[in-house]
């Protein structure tokens, strides 16, 4: 049996992608995933661009594996993901060691891949798919998840060009699966006891398909039909863009209670000036009003947010108009980075003017009030009685069960492992910064 050793950096999306890679060289060549390099016969770097760091962190971790390589002449390295795309034959030129470069798009053609370099022990670079980047979807073996919680993808790229992003470049063109694959793949989940389902994208509002009806579904609807699967509990989509959340998908929030009362909405800044700049599409009002209405519908919903600080031109009033939102809407624990300009983005041709002291500073003024609401909403759910799924037993004491709530927080409580894939009630005791303490409601 042959060895696979799969790194992923950056987003859910990549994760995904990562685990029907593994799915999909399991069943073509039989690969065991190991959790470290050593031992492997192939190994897949499945990268992240969004920030230069994540990028760097690529060629460090290449610089190490070129040692395994000089042990193991016969070991295979690929790299995959939004750098492969972004740099495609220049990674190979500066790690001699890689020689698989592929793209989101082509993670289906590796079995193939592999094969042709065990053959011809050339170097293969394959980023683009000549059909379309859904195309991949239908070359996945059957789905099949460990737990009860599990992602499944609705879409992939993105066409809103925001002037920082990347994503668009590398990912491509937004394009929606078809309703009923998302359905069937759902099903077969829910038959393996799958009862929360994470539905994914770079940006789900904009998810537009027809059914095989040719009836054309948006994601309101689509999370309507998924609701009507027997078995499935929970809903939960990510991420959202501001713009494109419409009226009619906070209106499922109403009738749809199995759409938890939670949502990852990125903001990215509270100034106007700088979401122009950013070309969000929105402004700040326009955001708190949508956070507004959601509220009317779910008081206690949980909002959570991406944010960049020291985005090109923003001045002290910019961040403090983003500290203000902050104080707002009060978010619970969100993301929180520093600009980066990235290739080919329209933001890149501004001057980076903000000084890194600038930066940082902002930032950790930023995430400190950030913690400070996360912690104030963990705390304020002490006492009270939460719905959470059972993921699994906690490593350090195996008679502790850690769970998840309907707002993504993570419970540590005694129980029994046969809890574990199961919807319980705990009270909540205590409020700890990343995680609660509970206890089992029989
Ligand atoms: N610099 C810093 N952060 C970025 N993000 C996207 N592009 C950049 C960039 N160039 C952040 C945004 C986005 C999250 C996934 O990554 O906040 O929502
Ligand atoms: Fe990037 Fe904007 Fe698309 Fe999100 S919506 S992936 S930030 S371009």
């Amino acid at each position: 049996m042959k060895n696979l050793y799969i790194k992923t950096y950056g987003c859910q999306m990549n994760e995904y992608d990562s685990s029907k890679i593994a799915a999909l060289l399991s069943s073509s060549h039989g690969f065991l995933c190991i959790n470290t390099p050593e031992k492997a016969d192939l190994i897949i770097l499945n990268t992240c661009s969004i920030r230069e760091k994540a990028e760097e962190k690529l060629f460090s971790d290449l610089g190490r594996l070129r040692k395994l390589k000089i042990k193991n002449p016969f070991l295979v390295i690929g790299v995959g993901g939004c750098v492969a795309v972004q740099e495609k034959e220049n990674i190979m030129k500066r790690a001699p060691c890689v020689d698989i470069i592929f793209g989101p798009e082509t993670t289906h053609h590796l079995p193939q891949i592999y094969n042709d370099i065990i053959k011809n022990k050339s170097k293969i670079i394959d980023t683009s798919s000549a059909i379309s980047a859904i195309e991949k979807f239908d070359h996945f073996p059957k789905p099949h998840s460990e737990g009860p919680i599990a992602y499944v993808s609705i879409m992939e790229g993105c066409n809103r060009f925001c002037s920082y992003c990347i994503v668009p470049y590398t990912r491509g063109r937004e394009i929606s699966r078809p309703v009923d694959d998302i359905i069937e793949e759902i099903k077969i989940l829910a038959s393996q006891n799958v009862i929360e389902i994470n539905l994914l994208g770079q940006n789900v509002n904009d998810y537009l398909a027809k059914d095989r009806d040719g009836k054309i579904i948006n994601l309101a609807f689509l999370v309507k039909i998924i609701a009507k699967i027997d078995g499935i509990l929970r809903i939960r989509f990510t991420t959202s863009h501001p713009s494109a959340f419409s009226d009619e998908l906070i209106n499922v929030f109403a009738t749809e209670l199995k759409l938890a009362t939670q949502i990852h909405l990125p903001v990215q800044s509270g100034s106007n000036n700088i979401l122009a700049a950013m070309r969000r599409g929105y402004t700040r009002e326009e955001y708190i009003n949508k956070i507004e209405k959601l509220r009317q519908i779910r008081p206690d919903i949980s909002v959570s947010s991406d944010f960049i600080v020291g985005f090109p031109n923003e001045t002290d009033a910019d961040f403090d108009e983003t500290m203000s939102l902050i104080d707002e809407v009060k978010f619970d624990k969100s993301f929180s980075f520093i600009y980066s300009p990235r290739p080919f983005t329209s933001a890149a041709k501004l001057e980076d003017n903000i000084s890194l002291s600038v930066k940082k500073a902002r930032l950790k003024q930023l995430q400190d009030r950030l913690n400070f609401y996360a912690l104030l909403i963990s705390n304020k759910m002490v006492t009270t009685i939460q719905k959470v799924i059972v993921m699994n037993q906690s490593e350090r004491n195996p008679k502790r069960l850690i769970a998840r709530t309907e707002n993504n927080k993570l419970v540590n409580f005694v129980g029994d492992e046969k809890l574990i894939g199961k919807l319980v009630h705990v009270n909540i005791t205590k409020a700890l910064p990343n995680s609660l303490i509970g206890v089992l409601i029989e």
